[in-house]
């Protein structure tokens, strides 16, 4: 077990580089199983759960190369339909994107029930109505999602009863390969799905329409490896926008699309920090002086504003003048961090979905412990705010998504150690 030890005050500046996207990286992965080559992916974050499914890829039978931190070559030409390895599905998310490339390369997928953060009941009934419309026989059974079709996928047209990004990713790593057209309708238009499509399209499919609710898939096309970069973090990117802000600091981040940023920026703007974006095209600079106003956030589906993002952006609000309303749409039990902030001298009342938070001028350290990963990154910059001393403990969860994240703070003037807990 490790936690970071987190001195505060200290105001961040200088500038900092953004890694690769975490949720666009856990989907291209599974989807170079979709062809037989070489798959040249940079820009690829060193992650933990990045980390995990390269592994379950090699159990699998994939040849995996690995060019300095980043780079990765992947070539799945004899890969066996083995079921990946259950201990290791079981502790990520992403890993239900195994059933729609399998089911998409082989024809049958048997995956176990996937892991990942607990904040609520996360079904996958959108997922697996996409499978079915392709053609697929879907059952579980003692934790394992088992899909076969053993007439080959067809294209369909599918309506989601809402725009999940784990449905349209698997429904479009499964059409890919079906014969025949594929349209998703109402289907999750975040940066890292559109990340996906281009991806399939650099390997030979055709996707278009990503980025918008109709999502039109021409499946069975011939496919072969590429070269492709993946996106910078979205989520990172911000986590490191709130953090400035947070510290009154003065940090400019490279390497990060402003386009993707426009909810947070508009918030942060609204609370009295200063967000420049006009500095060079991939780039965001944020300023401020820590005379934050309160504002009310409601989370959604891209593009507005991330649920990603609410827990870092609360523990920015909890010492904002006034009172804040989150009003949390898309998971029901995101607000587990509160509790610790509380402790920190927050003050907040959660009922159901919404978040009450009264802003308190300081918080003070004290030992906390991370729920899950974004939570973690929320009680780093309620560390870095505090008066004193922060022992965070569960740091395992932020190496889930973050890329040597206190490497990035120290090297912005952060005082945050990790060590064995
Ligand atoms: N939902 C259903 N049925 C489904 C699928 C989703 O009811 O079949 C519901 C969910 O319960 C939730 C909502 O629809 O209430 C949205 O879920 P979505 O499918 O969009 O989320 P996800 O695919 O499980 C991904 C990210 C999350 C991110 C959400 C929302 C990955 C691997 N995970 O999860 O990322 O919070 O989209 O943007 O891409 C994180 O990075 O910390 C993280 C949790």
């Amino acid at each position: 077990m490790i936690k970071y030890i987190v001195q505060g005050g200290t105001r961040l500046s200088g500038h900092v580089n953004i890694s690769g996207a975490k949720n666009a990286a856990v989907a291209i992965l599974p989807a170079s199983l979709l062809v037989d080559g070489v798959c040249r992916i940079e820009n690829v974050p060193d992650i933990s759960d990045v980390r995990l499914l390269l592994e379950i890829l090699r159990n699998m039978g994939a040849n995996i190369r690995r060019f300095g931190r980043n780079t990765l070559e992947i070539d799945c030409s004899h890969v066996r339909n083995a079921t990946a390895p259950i201990d290791l599905v079981r502790r990520i998310r992403a890993s239900y994107y195994l059933i729609g490339a399998e089911l998409g390369r082989f024809g049958h997928a048997r995956v176990a029930m996937p892991g990942g953060c607990n904040f609520g009941v996360r079904p996958i009934d959108q997922h697996i109505k996409g499978f079915e419309a392709l053609g697929a026989k879907v059952s579980t059974d003692r934790g394992m999602i088992s899909a076969e079709a053993p007439d080959g996928l067809h294209g369909a047209e599918i309506y989601l009863d809402m725009p999940s990004v784990g449905a349209t990713i698997n429904i479009m790593l499964a059409a890919t390969k079906a014969q025949g057209n594929t349209t998703i309708v109402n289907a999750g238009k975040e940066p890292h799905i559109v990340d996906l499509a281009n991806f399939i399209n650099a390997m030979g499919g055709s996707v278009k329409g990503a980025g918008t609710d109709t999502i039109r898939i021409r499946g069975g096309r011939p496919m072969h490896g590429c070269t492709y970069a993946v996106i910078p973090d979205q989520i990172e990117t911000g986590t490191l926008m709130i953090a400035a802000a947070a510290t009154r600091g003065d940090v400019l981040i490279r390497g990060a699309l402003p386009t993707h940023m426009e909810a947070l920026t508009a918030k942060l703007l609204e609370m009295g920090a200063h967000v420049d974006e006009g500095i060079g095209e991939d780039s965001i600079r944020v300023r401020s002086d820590g005379n934050h106003r309160h504002v009310n956030i409601k989370t959604l589906p891209y593009p507005g504003f991330p649920t990603d993002l609410q827990q870092p952006m609360s523990v920015l609000l909890s010492t904002a003048r006034g009172t804040s309303i989150i009003n949390e749409t898309i998971f029901e039990m995101r607000f587990k961090h509160l509790e610790e902030i509380r402790r920190m001298g927050g003050i907040s009342q959660i009922n159901d979905r919404i978040a009450i938070i009264e802003g308190v001028p300081k918080l003070v350290g004290c030992p906390v412990t991370a729920t899950d990963l974004r939570a973690g990154a929320a009680l780093v910059i309620a560390g870095l705010m505090a008066e004193g001393v922060t022992d965070i403990y569960n740091v395992h969860f932020i190496d889930r998504g973050y890329e040597h994240l206190e490497d990035k703070l120290r090297s912005l003037g952060a005082q945050i150690e990790r060590l064995p807990a």
